[in-house]
């Protein structure tokens, strides 16, 4: 079963799996990086992390035009309800749910999730998703650093996708030790260079953690994909 997993820039990235095609935090729309518009993306299920309008993103108009059932945690999923999404699920950190595509449990991130119009976004989380044919893929979020990161890495991470861009997320020094807890076979960093702010040399970073680690660091540029 081959899984192809295409970064839009920042966080945005696409996932097909098993048929189905998953996109997490739908940032189009204001993203300098995304090559792609929100009126062409297709989905089926629409990932979010947490409430910040870099990661809600489009995610409205996406899931009202194509029907897209929404994870996400339950404030977000209510709030996501009242601006008219029809199929949204619910749930919540350490909480796993069996989806078509495969099994989803929600991780911590150390992060903030307040909602673009102020609203209460609840706690902002990572996913580890567990494919049909027993692939994991980490996915972070927007997280700094922590040592549980450890406990996740003890389920086998096959790819992990990690934010490098220091100031709102882990920086390069810190995503190297977030690959030394995870210890998966691959890594993807996303969160840098949408912006000056964030701007990494993730080239660079990718061959310092392939020195000091066993993972393979694939830096993807926008509109890429990795394919496992
Ligand atoms: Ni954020
Ligand atoms: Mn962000």
């Amino acid at each position: 079963m081959a899984h192809t997993l295409t970064w839009y820039g920042h966080a945005t990235l696409g996932l097909e799996t098993d048929g189905h095609r998953l996109v997490i935090d739908p940032f189009f729309s204001g993203n300098p990086a995304s090559p792609v518009r929100a009126e062409a993306v297709h989905a089926d299920f629409i990932l979010i992390t947490h409430g910040h309008g870099d990661h809600v993103g489009d995610a409205v108009s996406i899931a009202k035009r194509t029907g897209a059932t929404v994870i996400s945690n339950f404030e977000i999923c209510n709030w996501l309800s009242a601006q008219g999404v029809e199929k949204t699920h619910p749930q919540h950190l350490g909480g796993g749910f069996r989806y078509p595509f495969g099994y989803l449990k929600l991780t911590l991130a150390l992060h903030g999730s307040a909602l673009p119009d102020g609203s209460y976004g609840g706690n902002p989380a990572g996913f580890l998703l567990t494919t049909n044919d027993g692939k994991k893929i980490y996915l972070a979020g927007d997280t700094g650093l922590f040592g549980d990161m450890k406990l996740i890495g003890e389920e086998g991470v096959d790819v992990a996708v990690l934010p490098i861009g220091d100031n709102f997320t882990m920086g390069p020094h810190d995503a190297l030790r977030a690959v030394k807890l995870l210890t998966p076979k691959h890594v993807i960093p996303i969160h840098y260079g949408t912006w000056g702010l964030i701007d990494q040399d993730a080239t660079a970073w990718g061959a310092q953690v392939q020195a000091e680690t066993g993972a393979q660091v694939h830096a993807i540029r926008p509109g890429e994909t990795f394919s496992f």
